[in-house]
C-alpha cells in the first residue's frame, strides 16, 4: 500500500496535536506537524513558509488560525488551497466553526479547489475549559461571560480528532460535510458549575452584557484582535442557532459523542484545574 503523507495544519493545536497522536503508530501514514516550531515551518502569516511544509505530501488538515470567519480568511485560504492543489495534494479536510455564515465562505472555496475533500464543522469545544480561553477564570475561581443562558452542544476535541482522522484516512468521507456536537445542550454557567462540582473548587460564575464582557477585556489588555473575535463569536454565533444536536459523531465513530461530565471527569484526574501555581 502507498504510504500517505499527512501535513496537520496546526499540529500543536487542541485538535491537530489529537489527530497526531491518533495516526502516530498507523501503518502506511507518515505525519508532518504544520506548527511555526517545526522545520520546515508553516505560518498563516508567512505564505513563503507553504511550498516548502506542503512537499511531499499528498493530504493535509487544515485549522486556520486565528478563525475562518475574520474578514480576510476567505482570501488566505484561497490562496493556499489553490497553492496546495497546485503542488499535488489530492485530499484536504477542514475544520470549521458550526454556525458560522463567513467560515462557509471558506468551506466552500475548499470545496471548489480541494481534489477530494471533507469538511468537519465543530462546535465549542469541551477543551476550551481546560486548554484554552476559559482555564485562567476557572483557575482563579471567578468567570463573568456574556450570554449565560444559550445553551450550547460542547463537544470533546478527542472526538473531533478521531472524527478527523478518519477522514484524513478514509475516502468513505470525501465530499462529505459533518456537523459534531456533544450529546447534550448546556449552558456555559451549567459547564461551569459542572467542573466546579467534580473539582470541589468554588468558581464564582458572573453573567455579562456583551459590552460589559468586551469592556472586562480590554481592561486586561486582551488584543483587539482577539476582541474582535470574541465579539463575533458572541453576538453572531452563540444567539442560540446552535442550540441542537446532531449525531454525525456516532454516525463517523459508531459510538457516541463524548458527555461534558466524562470529559470533567476525566480532565479533573490530570490536575489542569488545580493548578492554581500556574497563575503566579
Ligand atoms: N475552539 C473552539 O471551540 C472551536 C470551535 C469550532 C471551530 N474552531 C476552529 O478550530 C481552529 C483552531 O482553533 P483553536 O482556537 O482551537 O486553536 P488550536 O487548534 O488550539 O490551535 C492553536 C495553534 O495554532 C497555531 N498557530 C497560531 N498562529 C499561527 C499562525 N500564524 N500560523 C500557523 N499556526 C498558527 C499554534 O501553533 P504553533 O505555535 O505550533 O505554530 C497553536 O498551537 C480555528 O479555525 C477555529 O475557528 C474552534
Amino acid at each position: 500500500m502507498e504510504t500517505k503523507k499527512i501535513l496537520l495544519l496546526g499540529g500543536n493545536g487542541k485538535t491537530g496535536r489529537r489527530v497526531a497522536q491518533l495516526l502516530a503508530n498507523k501503518n502506511d501514514v507518515e505525519v508532518r506537524l504544520g506548527s511555526r516550531s517545526q522545520n520546515p515551518s508553516f505560518d498563516w502569516e508567512n505564505p513563503k513558509t507553504w511550498t516548502e511544509a506542503l512537499k511531499g505530501i499528498d493530504t493535509v488538515y487544515i485549522t486556520f488560525q486565528p478563525d475562518l470567519a475574520v474578514p480576510n480568511a476567505p482570501e488566505i485560504i484561497k490562496k493556499f488551497t489553490s497553492l496546495a492543489t497546485e503542488n499535488g495534494i489530492k485530499k484536504m479536510v477542514l475544520l470549521s466553526g458550526r454556525g458560522e455564515k463567513e467560515a462557509q465562505i471558506c468551506e466552500e472555496i475548499v470545496k471548489a479547489t480541494a481534489r477530494k475533500w471533507t469538511i468537519v464543522r465543530a462546535s465549542w469545544f469541551n477543551q476550551n475549559f481546560s486548554e484554552s480561553i476559559f482555564l485562567e477564570p476557572i483557575l482563579t475561581g471567578f468567570v463573568a461571560l456574556p450570554k449565560a443562558s444559550i445553551l450550547e452542544p460542547f463537544t470533546d476535541a478527542d472526538d473531533i480528532a478521531e472524527v478527523v482522522a478518519e477522514a484524513l484516512l478514509n475516502e468513505k468521507h470525501d465530499g462529505k460535510t459533518y456537523e459534531l456536537t456533544g450529546p447534550r445542550l448546556l449552558t456555559f454557567k451549567e459547564a461551569v458549575a459542572k467542573i466546579a462540582k467534580v473539582t470541589g473548587r468554588e468558581i464564582a460564575f458572573q453573567s455579562l452584557s456583551l459590552e460589559e464582557y468586551i469592556a472586562m477585556l480590554r481592561e486586561y489588555e486582551v488584543s483587539e484582535d482577539v476582541i474582535w473575535l470574541v465579539n463575533y463569536l458572541f453576538s453572531e454565533v452563540l444567539d442560540g442557532r446552535n442550540s441542537s444536536i446532531t449525531n454525525d459523531i456516532e454516525k463517523v465513530l459508531g459510538r457516541k459523542a463524548t458527555d461534558f461530565t466524562d470529559y470533567v471527569a476525566k480532565t479533573a484526574k490530570t490536575g489542569i484545574w488545580n493548578e492554581v501555581n500556574q497563575l503566579s
